[in-house]
């Protein structure tokens, strides 16, 4: 089969490398890549417009395209394709636009959520006429206090705040003066929920689904989960406290109940579902939704699939994702993001890479890099390249991620030595 793939990250890179390994890909194209890629696949730039998209997908014959990022769907690519005679037939793993509402549309998720009975924090959604009753509404809320931007606003939409007061300066600051353009058009207030983060990821045709392994990130930049948010510093692939238990209470309590959900609202979906999860003493509240596969979760993840990924996605074009047998392996996997100094701030890029030839037993996928007419790697990107690696234990994995990690070099080079020490708490 001829897959195409849209993407440039970490994330992509590390499908890239699972589309590759399978048996029934026969060539897979990656737009726009990045330097990493170009051992994948054929790295094409094809930009974001559709149609320039679809006809490259006839002319080289694709029979499967794979949507790495949430902006493609929420703009509706898997509806462009299926409206158009020439695509129609091509297998897009990636929902239709209005099930991509449950990532383009916080407020669109939350009903979902509570029509649906599906575990989530207590909320109102109010828009700029509403100011005044969203300020009465958040007096009556406990500290520490929630605020989303509606909308696609880069990772960047979710605010929490200590006090009234700054909480209600960031309402103001969302709702009167757009500081999230047209996302924060309408704002979610939601009760704060006291606990511990699990992405769990599933693949679905719509009517069957299967889980995959699931993964904690690490978001903040710095160690012990201080200073901005980031595009993820790390994971680890399982998670300890996500057991047997945990995920048959995800199972029965959240993902059926999505599944249900959208077959009821007829809400096409065909692809990963990403459910940002909070464990609190135990049970599962849904954070969030996504319509994509997590970034840097992806790195710890598509290593533990045994299993052929590509025939997955070809049953899903089927319909027959219930004859999937999802092989997992028990080993743990985890990732070490090394990013630019400076970042999520402003940070340099240009600055040349070395050692990546010297990195043994580990993966490593890249973020933002490209090459030069030399050959010679730079970076290109705040998150530069993710170290990933097996051990038997999570310290096994995590120490040679930061061995591997030492040999790679490039000026202002950054990490937080401190992924999975949570978890590895929990476990003494
Ligand atoms: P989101 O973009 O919805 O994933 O939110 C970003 C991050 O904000 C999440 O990963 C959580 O760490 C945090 N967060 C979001 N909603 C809540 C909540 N209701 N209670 C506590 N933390 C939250
Ligand atoms: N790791 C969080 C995300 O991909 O949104």
């Amino acid at each position: 089969m001829k897959i195409l793939l849209l993407g440039s990250g970490a994330r992509e890179h590390a499908i890239a490398m699972k589309i590759r390994e399978s048996r029934l890909c026969e060539e897979l194209f990656i737009s726009p890549a990045n330097a990493g890629m170009i051992s994948e696949g054929v790295c094409v730039n094809l930009g974001n417009d559709f149609e320039k998209i679809k006809s490259f997908a006839v002319e080289q014959g694709i029979d499967i395209l794979v949507v790495g990022n949430e902006q493609p769907l929420v703009d509706g690519i898997a509806d462009s394709f299926a409206s158009d005679e020439h695509t129609r037939h091509i297998n897009v793993i990636g929902p239709k636009k209005a099930a991509a509402m449950l990532e383009g549309s916080k407020d669109f998720a939350k009903e979902f959520m509570f029509k649906n009975n599906i575990p989530t924090a207590r909320y109102r959604t109010f828009g700029k006429e509403d100011l005044n009753e969203a300020k009465q509404f958040l007096k009556t809320m406990n500290p520490p206090y929630v605020l989303k931007a509606d909308g696609l606003a880069a990772g960047k939409g979710v605010v929490i705040l200590p006090t009234l007061e700054e909480a209600e300066a960031e309402l103001d600051a969302m709702l009167s003066q757009a500081k999230f353009g047209d996302a924060s058009a309408k704002v979610v207030i939601e009760e704060f929920l006291s606990g511990i983060e699990c992405s769990v990821f599933v693949l679905t045709d719509g009517k069957h689904y299967k889980i995959l392994p699931e993964a904690k990130d690490y978001k903040r930049i710095g160690e012990g989960d201080t200073g901005l948010n980031t595009g993820g510093m790390g994971s680890v692939s399982p998670v300890v406290f996500a057991d047997k238990e945990f995920m048959q209470k995800v199972e029965d309590r959240i993902i059926r109940p999505t599944i249900e959900g959208l077959q009821k609202d007829n809400l096409e979906y065909r692809g990963f579902i990403f459910i940002g999860l909070m464990s609190v003493a135990g049970e599962p509240y849904v954070i969030e939704y996504n319509v994509r596969m997590g970034d840097p979760e992806t790195e710890s993840v598509m290593p533990r699939i045994e299993s052929d990924l590509v025939e997955a996605f070809d049953l899903i074009g089927k319909g027959e994702l219930d004859k999937y047998e999802m092989k997992i392996k028990s080993d743990y996997c985890t990732t070490v993001m090394l990013v630019s100094k400076g970042y999520p701030e402003s940070y340099e890029k240009g600055k040349v890479m070395s050692g990546m030839d010297l990195c043994e037993d580990c993966f490593l996928f890249h973020a933002g890099t490209k090459a030069d007419e030399e050959g010679r790697i730079l970076t290109a990107g705040g998150r530069v390249i993710a170290v990933t690696s097996f051990g038997k234990t999570m310290q096994e994995a995590l120490a040679n991620c930061y061995r591997q990690a030492e040999k790679i070099d490039f000026e202002g080079k950054t990490l937080r030595r401190d992924i999975g020490k949570d978890l590895m708490n929990l476990l003494k």
